[in-house]
């Protein structure tokens, strides 16, 4: 029996939208989105058709993510099969709660990186039968982002969404400025970027479209109508000058919301880190998201936006035992800063600006100790 005494005890964290073949282009250098995808993105992700290289890789994203607190994640990998074949394999290997899929491109990318219309139906199926229900894994569409997919690609995920109406969905959306020009263009008569998916039958429960920045109010009552979720992506909306999430907005309209870390683009594995900078993005829009909106939405809050809080995101009775420890002796200043808190707020609130994965004291997958490489 392990003594955890002075730890504080909580649900793993749920990161709504993440890339793990971009675990190596972390932190590289751009002037925004476009010219990041294209000078570092997509040549790294080129190496994914190698399943060894996949499988070494998403091991050390898991292994990152679980020394970090993360225990779910909604999971990018790339156009190539077997780099979701790599990555579900990897988490069924730790037993993780994990939703991934392939990414579906079929234009505006480099060669090696297109499939088809067609291809991606056959592929999505057969990944779908693969693992979608097996242990713990969940399968996802994923339409990179509408410009990179043509209308008979994102038709034909709008067809395999409804016949798989439990499949979760996810893209982008609305995150940069060039990128909205451009959708609207390849797009024409769309009310807006997010309309381009609704068009398709792309907005319904489980889909899940990363930073919604630049949202209009419209778009804000269709995800609310739809059961969408808009993933905050606040270290990389920063990181690649996106933009500052509107809450004002988002709240006015009740939007479901969940936390993401969008690592690559983003430039942390963990959430702690990536309310620390939640926090300071919602304060210069003018809104003070309280600490335990901010753990809420790490846990229980995104795991009712993604449906799957019948499962994990709480201590409730029947619920998947998937936790971590905090402890506030991770660090000499946290150590200081919490022996002078009187109140759980101000206690969380020192873990989300001064903990990042530090914090993290340890993390249990179903009810079992995840013990970091290294360590045995
Ligand atoms: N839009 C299309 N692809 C990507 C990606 O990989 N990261 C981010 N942040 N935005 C995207
Ligand atoms: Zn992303």
């Amino acid at each position: 029996m392990e003594d955890l005494g002075g730890k504080l005890l909580m649900p793993g964290m749920i990161d709504a939208h993440v890339h793990y073949p971009q675990t190596d282009i972390i932190a590289s250098p751009a002037s925004g989105l476009l010219p990041w995808l294209n000078t570092y993105t997509f040549p790294e992700e080129g190496c994914f058709d190698d399943p060894e290289y996949a499988t070494e890789v998403a091991g050390f994203f898991l292994d990152t993510l679980l020394a970090g607190g993360t225990t779910t994640a909604a999971v990018y990998c790339t156009v190539h099969p077997q780099s979701a074949d790599a990555f579900f394999a990897q988490s069924e290997k730790r037993n993780m709660r994990m939703i991934a899929g392939k990414v579906m491109m079929d234009r505006h990318a480099p060669d090696f990186l297109l499939d088809t219309a067609e291809s991606v139906a056959a592929q999505s199926e057969t990944l779908i039968q693969r693992w979608h229900g097996k242990g713990r894994q969940l399968y996802a569409l994923m339409p990179r982002f509408a410009p990179t997919s043509t209308d008979a690609q994102l038709r034909l995920t709008g067809e395999l969404a409804a016949a798989y109406p439990d499949v979760f969905i996810q893209s982008h959306v609305a995150e940069n400025r060039d990128e909205i020009k451009w959708a609207l263009e390849l797009f024409p008569g769309s009310r807006s970027y997010l309309d381009v998916y609704e068009r398709f039958g792309l907005l319904r429960e489980r889909a899940v479209y990363g930073h919604g920045i630049w949202f209009e109010d419209e778009d804000c009552q269709r995800m609310v109508q739809t059961g969408a979720v808009a993933a905050l992506c606040p270290t990389s909306n920063r990181f690649l000058g996106s933009g500052l999430f509107d809450f004002l907005g988002a709240d006015k309209a009740r939007m479901p919301l969940a936390m993401a870390t969008d690592m690559g683009g983003g430039t942390s594995f963990s959430l702690l880190q990536t309310m620390n900078e939640l926090h300071k993005v919602a304060r210069m829009g003018g809104t003070h998201l309280s600490v335990v909106r901010m753990f809420y939405l790490a846990t229980l809050g995104g795991a009712r936006a993604l449906k799957l809080d019948g499962m994990i995101g709480s201590f409730a009775p029947g619920m998947e035992a998937d936790f971590i420890a905090l402890d506030p002796q991770a660090t000499p200043l946290l150590a200081r800063r919490i022996a002078r808190t009187g109140t759980l707020e101000e206690l969380l609130f020192a873990y989300a600006m001064l903990g990042g994965a530090q914090a993290v004291g340890g993390t249990w997958i179903a009810g079992k100790r995840f013990v970091p490489r290294g360590a045995s």
